[in-house]
């Protein structure tokens, strides 16, 4: 008999997300049917994406449902097994719980070699948030040698890797962080050409005049909001923008309007993509290639905030909203 700790919704939020939000609780979990196996997790990775599912409003997944556990992309070990595909022992990565231990049907779980990179890595730099990162890069952004590349929350989880992949394709490239550490990093150790500090700079038109003088030719969008519309207002002709997330928007209690004149978009005929990247899973061999290689060769830095213990998970995840994690925040589990 397993003894899971788990953390399950308690209430949905209106506005920020607060602690009352979460409840740990203790569960017995039942014996193993066929086709299940047992998991013990050893990292959590938080996400943005979780906060509007913490919501009961239409998105690409469903919400968290109210007194059960959150789900997120982890890292197991398989501690038993009746599923013929997982052997106990074997390493897996997908869907689990915000929990110690996970009783799964296998699906959309695979396994990973636990020998070729930190575990964690296989939920950043290595797994969905550098893979959406390339698929922005490559197929949306397209950036090039002459042209000038922004990318918001640089030095996020998928920002870090999108910035460094556009100056490896030879675009110049500005940023933005929330400090000033971020910032530095960006420039210093991510190949950014400029960074701003959107916590201190309140005009980020103004800025991106200074650091972008020859406008803009593609943007990663990671942040949306009032640092989306100046950019928007500086794109240029056949400008590019990978719509990857609105961070600063998934707190708000109303819907804040978009960029005041969509005429913009003919006039300079801009391409505007939103994609998910779960849409792309046909494409993770070509990833997995392309930024193995570079991981390898040294080309590409990665950083990432470990919170060590489940129990801080909700607090580690109401940081995550407000800029507290430096790279890829991951929870240590066990
Ligand atoms: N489309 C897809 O398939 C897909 C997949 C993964 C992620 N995403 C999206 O990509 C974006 C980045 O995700 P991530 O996993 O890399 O997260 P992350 O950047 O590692 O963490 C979120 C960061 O967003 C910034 N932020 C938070 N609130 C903000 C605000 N009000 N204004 C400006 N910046 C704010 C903070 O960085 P600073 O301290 O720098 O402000 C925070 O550290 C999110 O919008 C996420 O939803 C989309």
């Amino acid at each position: 008999m397993t003894v899971a700790t788990q953390i399950v919704l308690a209430k949905r939020p209106a506005g920020d997300v607060t602690s009352d939000c979460f409840r740990a609780e203790k569960v017995t979990l039942p014996a193993l049917g066929d086709g299940q196996l047992l998991i013990r997790s050893r990292f959590l990775s938080l996400d943005p994406y979780m906060r509007p599912r913490m919501t009961e409003l239409r998105s690409y997944t469903p919400p968290f449902e109210l007194d059960k556990p959150l789900t997120g992309g982890s890292v197991g070990e398989v501690v038993e097994s009746r599923n013929p595909r997982f052997a106990k022992g074997d390493t897996v990565i997908g869907m689990m719980n915000w929990a110690s231990h996970t009783l799964h049907d296998g699906k959309g779980l695979r396994k990973i070699d636990p020998t070729i990179a930190p575990l964690s890595a296989h939920l950043g730099v290595l797994g969905m948030p550098s893979f959406t990162a390339w698929y922005g890069i490559t197929h949306i952004c397209k950036p090039k040698a002459g042209e000038t590349a922004f990318v918001s929350a640089a030095t996020g989880a998928v920002g870090q890797v999108a910035g460094q992949l556009a100056r490896l394709a030879g675009a110049r490239v500005v940023g933005c962080a929330g400090d000033e550490e971020k910032c530095t990093w960006a420039v210093r150790e991510a190949a950014y050409d400029a960074c701003f500090n959107h916590r201190a700079e309140r005009d980020a038109g103004a800025v991106l005049d200074k650091l972008c003088p020859q406008g803009i030719d593609s943007d990663f969008e990671n942040v949306g909001g009032p640092i989306f519309h100046a950019v928007f207002e500086r794109l240029n002709n056949f400008g590019r923008v990978a719509f990857c997330g609105a961070i600063s928007e998934y707190q708000d209690k109303e819907p804040i309007a978009g960029p005041p004149k969509m005429f913009t978009i003919v006039q300079r005929r801009l391409t505007i993509q939103g994609f998910i990247v779960s849409d792309h899973v046909a494409l993770m061999g070509e990833f997995t290639a392309e930024v193995g290689g570079l991981l390898k060769a040294g080309q590409l830095k990665s950083r990432e905030t470990v919170v060590d213990g489940l129990g801080k998970a909700p607090q580690a995840f109401m940081g995550l909203l407000k800029g507290e994690n430096f790279g890829k925040l991951v929870v240590k589990v066990s």
